[in-house]
């Protein structure tokens, strides 16, 4: 069985996660999403709440048993500990190269078995990200095109709160 593990802070997760979320599951046998618990970030949802708003946005994938947790640590020691051999990465620009780049050599040389795998983003969201989804709801600018349905009246919530 071949295991990927697709990590991220996902604050909230966006139809551009869910997009690679979904081309990952076609590629592999098990895919975790990892939710980074990450203490240096000063997060809008808990971590607890980026797992169900997750969980609550992907739909099933038939071939594919997906999984949604949070992790804390070094992720090429979790990727280890859930037996996965390949990080899912998504390629939105340029700009994403040069740290992706760093990322993935760090990672294999702390667990060499380790190899990242990039999907390039749709193009329709290759601008997109978690902090414009948060700025532009928070400003009340319309998200509908960039989280997933399923999620969205939460997300606002949140958001003018
Ligand atoms: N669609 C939409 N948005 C995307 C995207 C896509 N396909 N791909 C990335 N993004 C966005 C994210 O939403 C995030 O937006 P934000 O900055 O506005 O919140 C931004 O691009 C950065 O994404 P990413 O590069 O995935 O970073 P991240 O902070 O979400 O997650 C980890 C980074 C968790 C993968 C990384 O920090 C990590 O592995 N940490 C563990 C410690 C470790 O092992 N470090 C490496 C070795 S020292």
């Amino acid at each position: 069985m071949k295991t990927a593990v697709y990590p991220g802070s996902f604050d909230p997760i966006t139809n551009g996660h869910l997009d690679i979320i979904i081309r990952a599951a076609n590629i592999f046998d098990r895919l975790v999403v990892a939710v980074l618990n990450n203490s240096s970030k000063t997060p809008l949802f808990t971590v607890e709440e980026r797992v169900e708003l997750i969980r609550d946005s992907i739909p099933k994938v038939p071939g594919c048993e997906i999984e949604v947790t949070s992790f804390d640590g070094l992720l090429a020691d979790f990727a280890q500990s859930i037996g996965a051999t390949t990080v899912i990465k998504g390629l939105r620009a340029v700009s994403d190269f040069e740290y992706e780049f760093q990322m993935a050599l760090a990672n294999r040389k702390i667990n060499h078995r380790l190899d990242t795998a990039f999907l390039m983003t749709s193009e329709r969201y290759m601008y997109l990200s978690s902090s414009l989804v948060r700025d532009l709801g928070r400003y009340g600018g319309d998200i509908s095109d960039f989280v997933p349905l399923k999620i969205q009246k939460r997300v606002i919530d949140k958001l003018r709160k």
